[in-house]
């Protein structure tokens, strides 16, 4: 809930209390700047204990409700034919209208299934942006990705309420160009990760549907932030006046042929899930559950697991759930905004997205800025974000590296996990850290693993900024 204060500031107001708490601890400088030079600068390769606030992701570290926990105590664990999994494919059923659940054990397991299906040599694969498992799956297939954005999505200061609308004339010139018979689906990815969370809006999928009806090629909803999405269409979208969040989701699903899911986002803390009601695609999708995932009741979940989705399934169609990060995301975006910090502008779903290019103007992108500024805000401040820019893209077959189209530091918010002061102290480091933007500087890989080299890989930095930076934290806020 957004409340007014009597000061004129707006904030959050949580609609929780914490029955179970995790102690974090802030470490001394000095050992940050130790811990960072241990992970070779790559933020993944922290231990958790050495981070105060973690927003590397949303994955897997949403809070989950009492109810669900409650839920996952009753479990069936039977091997086949789990009640558990009769009470998600009833939730799926019931809130989203979908009658096939294939269940897996997180989203990219559903991304490899479903490139297996669907994606051969010589298939285009229009998306509104691609996510990294995402494209690493479809194009080990051999299938091409097109994202196909509207113009002005990559700016970072923007009012366009949705930046992640896919440009369905661009579609439709793609159909025309590569042939339906080339196009196994659409991808649309709701909140569109790597470009801020951006969500798209019930208006652009209806008109995607409609354009793809005529040529028989379905839409594929990648749905591991659908209820933010869907709270962010209840909020702006006048094409879905008077609908209420539960509905909006209910149509989304049912304008997507195909929908996958990592309930490590969306509703759970773990697993995932395909979808459909088309009973074609089940037929031919089912009997790869078994071989890579698990038998067709668990899917490489556990029972509990499974009790958990089914009840946080109910949950976010609840706008107060829904709508808890986006709301503590814009409290965060506003305060850096009056700061004069760039930032992603709206706030979307899933983080907090600074601009690297303009927070680091003095840092080429072969110096990766986004991963110089993670670096940099985790020996400030002992926060852990993700960065998301040139170093999240791989290079070539040919061993180029190329820019990414945007520079961001992710500081990701899971939902009901931290609290406004939380976000004041982060953000109130990050306007400290954009004072001394100066003392940051690049950084180099040292190693560099051929895929998804984000994960692994470990970097140093080209000169003894780090030091430096140490030196003016230590300077301002002690040891
Ligand atoms: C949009 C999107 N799709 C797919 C995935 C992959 O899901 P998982 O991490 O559960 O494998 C993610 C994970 O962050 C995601 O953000």
């Amino acid at each position: 809930m957004q409340f007014r204060l009597r000061d004129g500031r707006t904030i959050p107001v949580e609609m929780h209390k914490s029955k179970v708490v995790q102690t974090i601890k802030l470490l001394p400088a000095e050992d940050r700047l130790e811990a960072i030079r241990g992970a070779g600068f790559n933020t993944f390769l922290l231990r958790s204990g050495d981070v105060f606030l973690d927003m590397l992701t949303d994955s897997g570290t949403n809070a989950i409700s009492d109810n669900q926990q409650g839920a996952s105590m009753c479990s069936d664990d039977a091997y086949a034919g789990s009640e558990s999994f009769y009470r998600l494919t009833d939730a799926v059923k019931r809130v989203w209208g979908k009658d096939f659940v294939l269940p897996v054990h997180q989203g990219r397991a559903a991304e490899h299934i479903l490139a297996r299906f669907f994606v051969k040599p010589g298939s285009f694969l229009p998306m509104n942006y691609h996510f990294t498992t995402t494209k690493a799956h479809f194009t080990m297939q051999g299938g091409t990705v097109l994202e196909l954005l509207k113009p002005g999505a990559l700016e970072i200061d923007s009012d366009e309420p949705f930046k992640g609308d896919i440009d369905v004339d661009a579609v439709e010139r793609v159909i025309d160009e590569k042939g339906a018979g080339n196009i196994p689906f659409v991808r649309m990815e709701a909140t569109t990760n790597l470009i801020g969370g951006q969500p798209f809006s019930l208006t652009n999928l209806r008109r995607l549907k409609a354009a793809l009806k005529k040529h028989g090629i379905p839409i594929m909803l990648d749905a591991s932030l659908v209820s933010e999405n869907a709270f962010m269409i209840w909020k702006r979208d006048k094409g879905a006046a008077g609908m209420s969040v539960a509905e909006i989701l209910k149509e989304m699903m049912g304008l997507s042929d195909i929908v996958y899911l990592s309930a490590r986002k969306s509703c759970a803390g773990r697993g995932g899930m395909i979808i459909t009601d088309r009973k074609d695609f089940y037929d031919g999708i089912a009997p790869m559950i078994p071989v890579y995932e698990g038998f067709l009741t668990y899917g490489g979940m556990s029972s509990r697991e499974i009790e958990g989705i089914a009840v946080g399934i109910n949950e976010m169609a609840d706008p107060e759930v829904a709508g808890s990060s986006v709301e503590m995301i814009n409290f965060g975006v506003e305060k850096l905004k009056r700061n004069g910090i760039p930032v992603i502008t709206p706030g979307g779903g899933l983080g907090i997205h600074i601009d690297a290019k303009q927070f680091l103007p003095h840092i080429g992108w072969e110096q990766y800025p986004a991963g110089c500024l993670a670096a940099a805000m985790y020996i400030a401040s002992g926060v852990r974000g993700m960065e998301r820019g040139s170093m999240s893209v791989d290079r070539s077959a040919d061993g180029k590296e190329s820019p990414s189209d945007v520079e961001l530091l992710r500081l990701a918010v899971p939902r009901r996990v931290f609290s406004a002061s939380h976000i004041e102290y982060m953000t109130d480091m990050a306007i400290w850290l954009f004072e001394h933007k100066d003392l940051v500087g690049g950084l180099r890989f040292v190693q560099e693993p051929p895929v998804l080299r984000f994960f692994m890989g470990k970097l140093a930095p080209v000169s003894d900024w780090d030091k430096k930076l140490l030196d003016a934290v230590e300077a301002e806020f002690g040891a």
